[in-house]
């Protein structure tokens, strides 16, 4: 039974649960190292023409179609037009592949900051620390498992006692620890020379090959960071009171995301400056930079504890509010499907969560033997949720509203409390045109070009 009665119940509210699902784990861990590797300041600026045109367009679209039909993504496309009910399904999959494998790598998060509150932090600064930890299966299961429990803990409350009420307070806290720590930050020594290498444009070897791989990453970060294309916003949607305004509702959600992945590099680049003596080279840690050279960041500063644990805290509250916004997703389309109560049908998504979720720990541990099309089982969940079905979802949506619904559809849904929607020009051009253009190129990319 979907809970109709249950939604948002302030403006504010929805704005901070839903840019708590867009600021996640990939504001903090995923923005830095990509910024670091394309140049800098150009990726920055690439990133956010992307954020105000393409972003804005299909977050709109997505809110937009959730709340005219107040369903969660089944069936909204259904909906919309009974030929494109297939893409509900496509869509739906997508947080049924990454809320377990999110929940693992909060679980990492969990286990950090323990080991940086408990003051061990320097068993964590040995480069073998980290992987040392996720190939073995006992603890990895433990922390995933507490942490799909507190997800889960967030979601049985519901969309106002639960998810509205928690990111209220978690959102405010998150700007301030990550405002906090940049400015101690940019105090150490040396922070500058990162700070430069961060937002200044690096134009050196830089070709258009470059410049369309950069573009290419950007848009990818984008979906993922912005909770795009995959039934998210669309179920956030279905919650939000018909009277608040929706383009500006999407407008602060972005800039808050923004903000944030922004604020993480201006703390993870130039840590890492101070603590290599400004070698750039530093930041190449991939995926690593999180978990491996930054607790060796920290233990190098005075007050690394506090930083360190202060960090983790924050990831943890980033991540926390994502996986929320994943499992609520989850958790609607059961119970609409099968007419559950909430409850149930937490308890059902939970239990598939720590099964699913299970296959990625062990595939790290017991089973790292296994790979499928050369992908660890994590990396291959993520690899065709981001790189395949995304891209997918979102060029259909864009022929379904730009085509066949027409874009008057979502016009009318964000003119519904008599205001104007006054992007609509841009709106339309992305809808119709820019953006299946854009996803058809990266779909296509991955087959010509060494990403
Ligand atoms: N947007 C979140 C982030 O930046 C991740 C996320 C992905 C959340 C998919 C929900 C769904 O980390």
């Amino acid at each position: 039974m979907e809970e109709k009665k249950d939604g948002f119940g302030s403006k504010i509210g929805f704005i901070l649960a839903a840019a708590g699902s867009a600021i996640g784990l990939g504001n903090i861990w995923r923005f830095p190292y990509l910024a670091a590797k394309y140049g800098g300041g150009i990726f920055l600026l690439v990133y956010i023409i992307l954020v105000v045109s393409f972003g804005f367009s299909l977050m709109v679209t997505e809110i937009s179609l959730g709340r005219r039909t107040g369903k969660s993504v089944i069936g909204a496309y259904k909906q919309a037009d009974s030929r494109f009910g297939f893409l509900g399904p496509v869509a739906a999959a997508v947080p049924f592949i990454i809320t377990p494998y999110y929940c693992v790598i909060g679980g990492w998060v969990l286990k950090y900051f323990y080991v940086f509150v408990s003051g061990n932090a320097d068993a964590a600064t040995d480069s073998d620390y980290f992987g040392g930890f996720i190939s073995q299966a006992g603890q990895p299961s433990i922390f995933f498992i507490i942490y799909a429990a507190l997800t889960a803990a967030v979601v049985i409350l519901g969309v106002q006692k639960g998810i509205e009420s928690v990111s209220k307070i978690l959102m405010p806290i998150l700007v301030i620890l990550s405002v906090g720590i940049a400015i101690y930050t940019m105090t150490l020594n040396g922070a500058v020379d990162g700070f430069k290498y961060y937002v200044l444009p690096n134009f050196e070897g830089f070709t258009v090959a470059k410049l369309l791989k950069t573009i290419v990453a950007a848009m990818g970060q984008l979906f993922y960071s912005m909770s795009l294309a995959m039934g998210i916003m669309v179920t956030y949607g279905s919650y939000m009171r018909k009277q608040d305004s929706i383009e500006g509702s999407v407008r602060q959600i972005s800039f808050f995301d923004t903000l944030i992945a922004v604020i993480a590099g201006l703390i993870i680049v130039p840590s890492v400056f101070v603590f290599s003596g400004g070698d750039a080279s530093a930041l190449n840690a991939g995926p690593g930079l999180m978990f491996v050279t930054l607790p060796k960041v920290f233990d190098s500063m005075s007050g690394g504890r506090i930083v360190g644990t202060a960090f983790f805290v924050l990831v943890a509250f980033a991540a926390l509010t994502s996986s929320v916004s994943l499992l609520e997703t989850m958790v609607s389309i059961i119970s609409e499907r099968f007419k559950l109560q909430r409850v149930a049908s937490t308890i059902v998504c939970v239990v598939i969560v720590i099964v699913m979720g299970m296959l990625s720990v062990l595939g790290y541990s017991s089973w790292s033997e296994v790979s499928i099309f050369g992908y660890q089982i994590l990396d291959f969940f993520d690899f065709i949720s981001n790189n395949i079905m995304m891209p997918i979802v979102a060029l259909l949506t864009c022929i379904l509203i730009g085509y066949v619904v027409k874009t008057k559809y979502i016009e009318d849904e964000t003119t519904l409390n008599g205001e104007k929607f006054r992007s609509k020009g841009l709106y339309d051009v992305m809808t119709k045109y820019v953006c299946p253009a854009f996803m058809i190129i990266i779909l296509l990319t991955p087959f010509f070009v060494d990403l």
